[in-house]
């Protein structure tokens, strides 16, 4: 099923409260939030408290991306907030089986993401013990970049492997998603789509959703 997680990167951050109340009602499937320290990325934004203030705007599922070193230190704080997704980085964690370990013992779901130079065989030992792989198609960090093509085969090559070993992996792209791009994008495989300026950056947000869902799943 497809889904589409408009990512509040692109909101206006001092409402963030009234942006998820808005953006539930625009028809987004979860709400992504992405966390950055300003080490992993070169970019900083918001942490579990900030979440937490968030929380009871709506019921979506909140789909964090983490975009921290050794997010094992944080899992707890980010559980308790209220995340329903947690996305680690492969390149962010000395020990990816501990801290997949920690975010399912906190309850939540476990996402393990790659950078556009990170080969999707980096994720293969790791896809029985996760719910969704995160296939980045922009390096980390901003909004607003274009979508790196060459990461699209990343997508199939997980997608087959999830295929072959039997599970139903979720596959989640990340960065760089529009209208204009997002059913070549399906077309690999993905079928959880975020989108960040192409939906907050729209006068017409529900418009914006629809429009991408709508091209997705042709
Ligand atoms: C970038 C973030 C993305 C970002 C996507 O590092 O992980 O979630 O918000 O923004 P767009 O959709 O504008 O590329
Ligand atoms: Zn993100």
């Amino acid at each position: 099923m497809i889904q589409i997680s408009p990512s509040v990167l692109s909101a206006d951050l001092a409402k963030l409260y009234d942006e998820c109340v808005a953006i539930d009602a625009a028809g987004a499937d979860l709400i992504h939030l992405d966390v950055m320290d300003g080490a992993f990325v070169p970019n900083l934004t918001f942490g579990a408290p900030v979440i937490k203030g968030a929380r009871p705007a709506t019921k979506l599922p909140f789909d964090v991306h983490l975009m921290i070193n050794e997010p094992i230190r944080y899992i707890a704080d980010f559980a308790k907030a209220g995340a329903d997704i947690l996305t680690v980085h492969i390149e962010a964690c000395s020990d990816l089986g501990a801290t997949i370990d920690a975010i399912r013992a906190a309850g939540v779901r476990v996402g393990v993401s790659v950078k556009p130079n990170t080969p999707a065989e980096a994720l293969f030992p790791w896809l029985d013990k996760i719910d969704m792989a995160l296939v980045m198609t922009v390096e980390p960090g901003f909004g607003g970049q274009g979508l790196i093509e060459e990461t699209l085969p990343k997508i199939a090559a997980l997608r087959a492997e999830a295929d072959r070993c039997g599970l139903a992996l979720d596959i989640e792209v990340d960065g760089g998603i529009k209208a204009e791009n997002i059913g070549h994008v399906a077309s690999f495989g993905a079928n959880i789509f975020v989108a960040g300026s192409s939906v907050f950056g729209k006068p017409d947000r529900a418009a914006a959703i629809a429009t991408l869902r709508a091209a997705a799943e042709q």
